[in-house]
C-alpha cells in the first residue's frame, strides 16, 4: 500500500486508524493497532480524566509508535482532558459529537494534528475551515452516534468527493480490505474501523458483547433513540423498549428516562446483555469470530491487495 496524505499526516504505516469507542477502546486495543502499523485511539468518551490519564501512560508504554485519542467534544471536563493531552504530547486528536471551532486551533497551537468527525457535507466544509488536517467522513451504517440525515457511507463520500483539500478518512460498514479499496475508489486516504476492533481480543469489550457482536445477523442493528441523538444499537430487551417508546411517539424526556445511566457500560463493559445499551455498526453481522488485532490487520491488507489484483486484472492491467 502506497504512503498517502494520512499515512504522512499520521506518521503511520497503513492508511487504518481505530476508531474511539466507548467501553471498548482503551489502552490495550489502541497499542496493538498501533503495534500492527495503523493508528490506535484512545476513546475517552468513557473514562474519567484520571483514568483516561492511566490510559495514555500504559498505551505509551506499549508501544514506541503514534496514537491518538478521541474527544468527544460533549465531554464535561473537556478542559481537564485537554490539559491531560498536551501534559502527555499526544500527536493526533480525533474529535467529534460538536463543533470544532474552539478546540481545534488551541490542540493545533500544540503541533497536535485534528481530525474531525462529520457525517455531512456541510459540517465537512465548517471543519475545514476551522483548520482541521483531516475529515472522518462516517456513514450511517456505522457503529455508535449517528447523523440525523441517516448518510451511507457510499453516498457521503460521493457528496464529498472534490470538494476538500484536507485528506478525507471514510468510516462506517468497513469490515474487509475490498470494502477499503472501495472506499479509496471514492477519494478516502483512509479509514476509520469500530466494530471490527470492537469484536477483537484486546478489545475491552466484555467477552459476552463480543459473542454476541459474532453471532448477529442482517437486520440485527438499527438506529435508534433518534429523539435523543441516534444511536446504532443491537437489538435485545432493552432495545425492543426503545422500540416500543419509538413507535408510541415518546418524549424525549422519557426516552431519557429509560436510558437512565451507566447503560452502555452495562452492555458493552459488564455483558448484561438484556438490559445494557449494545452499541455496534451494521458490519457486525460479517463478523465471523473473535481475533487478535495482528490477525484482523494481515487479513484487511491481503483482501486489499488481492482485490486490487483482482480489478487490475479485470481490467486488464
Ligand atoms: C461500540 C462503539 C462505540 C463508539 N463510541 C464512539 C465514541 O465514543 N466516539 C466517537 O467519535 N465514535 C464512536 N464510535 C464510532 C467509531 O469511532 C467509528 O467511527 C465507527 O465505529 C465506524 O463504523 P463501523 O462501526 O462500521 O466500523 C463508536 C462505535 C462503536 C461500535
Amino acid at each position: 500500500m502506497n504512503m498517502n496524505r494520512i499515512c504522512t499526516l499520521l506518521k503511520i504505516q497503513y492508511p487504518i486508524i481505530q476508531g474511539g469507542m466507548v467501553w471498548c477502546s482503551g489502552w490495550r486495543l489502541a497499542s496493538a493497532v498501533s503495534n500492527s502499523g495503523g493508528l490506535g485511539i484512545v476513546g475517552a468518551g468513557s473514562m474519567h480524566p484520571h483514568v483516561f490519564e492511566e490510559h495514555l501512560i500504559k498505551c505509551k508504554a506499549a508501544t514506541s509508535n503514534p496514537f491518538g485519542v478521541n474527544l468527544p467534544l460533549m465531554y464535561p471536563q473537556i478542559d481537564e482532558m485537554m490539559g491531560i493531552i498536551l501534559k502527555h504530547q499526544v500527536p493526533v486528536v480525533i474529535t467529534s459529537a460538536g463543533s470544532p471551532s474552539k478546540y481545534t486551533s488551541l490542540f493545533k497551537q500544540h503541533g497536535i494534528k485534528v481530525l474531525h468527525v462529520v457525517s455531512n457535507l456541510r459540517f465537512a466544509l465548517k471543519s475545514q475551515d476551522a483548520g482541521v488536517d483531516g475529515i472522518i467522513a462516517e456513514g450511517f451504517e456505522a457503529g455508535g452516534h449517528n447523523g440525523a440525515e441517516e448518510t451511507t457511507t457510499l453516498v457521503l463520500l460521493q457528496l464529498l468527493l472534490g470538494k476538500l483539500s484536507v485528506p478525507l478518512v471514510a468510516a462506517g460498514g468497513i469490515g474487509s480490505g475490498r470494502a477499503m479499496l472501495a472506499a479509496m475508489a471514492l477519494g478516502a486516504e483512509g479509514v476509520q474501523i469500530g466494530s471490527l476492533f470492537a469484536a477483537s481480543e484486546e478489545s475491552s469489550a466484555h467477552l459476552a458483547f463480543k459473542q454476541r457482536i459474532v453471532e448477529s445477523s442482517e437486520g440485527d442493528t438499527l438506529l435508534s433513540l433518534k429523539p435523543i441523538g441516534g444511536v446504532r444499537l443491537l437489538r435485545n430487551p432493552f432495545f425492543d423498549k426503545v422500540r416500543q417508546l419509538e413507535l408510541s411517539g415518546g418524549s424525549p424526556d422519557q426516552f431519557r428516562e429509560l436510558l437512565g445511566k451507566g447503560r452502555a457500560k452495562l452492555g458493552m463493559f459488564e455483558g448484561d446483555l438484556e438490559e445494557g445499551e449494545l452499541e455496534i455498526g451494521q458490519i457486525a453481522a460479517h463478523i465471523q469470530s473473535v481475533e487478535p488485532v495482528s490477525v484482523i490487520f494481515e487479513r484487511l491488507l491481503s483482501d486489499y491487495h488481492s482485490s486490487l489484483n483482482g480489478l487490475c486484472s479485470h481490467s486488464g492491467k
